[in-house]
């Protein structure tokens, strides 16, 4: 197994393991995944024989702030220590830097424990909200007049 930063040519595979494995609506789009990551300052893949099995994105201001988001192992390579290698690769061991995450998935909280993460008793979120349709973005709206 090795632990890398993505690579262009890996970015079907990581939309594909992540479709498959809760976060269909967030990675249907390829090119605005492809925004997604590149915009995401730290990456990890996990490849096994070739194959991506894992993935973690994060952004990150080298300084103090980070916030990790996505990670995710196939199912069939669970619990064989590649998701604390992902995190690891991520955070990598600068001690001044704050990591954020979201624990909202099953067994999520219970992994990040292992990791040293600990519940926030500061951290505050406004959550994302679906774009709003406006009449001129729906279908059959006629163009409005100047
Ligand atoms: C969470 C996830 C990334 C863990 O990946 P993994 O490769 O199985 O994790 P590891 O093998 O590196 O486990 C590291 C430690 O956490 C523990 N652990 C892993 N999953 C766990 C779970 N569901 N419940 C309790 N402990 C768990 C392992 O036993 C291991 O403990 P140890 O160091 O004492 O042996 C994986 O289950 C996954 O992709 N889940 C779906 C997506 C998800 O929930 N992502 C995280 C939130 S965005």
């Amino acid at each position: 197994m090795k632990i890398r930063s993505i690579l262009p040519g890996d970015l079907e595979q990581v939309r594909a393991l992540l479709g498959a494995n809760g976060w269909a609506h967030r990675v249907g789009d390829p090119d605005r995944f492809a925004d997604l990551v590149s915009k995401s300052q730290r990456t990890a893949v996990a490849v096994v024989d070739e194959r991506v099995v894992g993935f973690a994105r994060a952004l990150c201001d080298n300084q103090s702030n980070g916030y990790l988001s996505m990670l995710v192992v196939s199912p069939g390579h669970r619990r064989q220590g590649i998701g604390r290698a992902l995190v690891d690769h991520i955070v990598g061991n600068d001690c001044r830097i704050t990591w954020m995450l979201r624990a909202d998935r099953a067994g999520a909280r219970e992994f990040f424990a292992k990791l040293g993460f600990a519940a926030s008793s500061v951290a505050m979120e406004r959550t994302r909200k679906p774009p709003r349709i406006t009449r001129s973005d729906s279908p059959g709206a006629s163009p409005r007049k100047r």
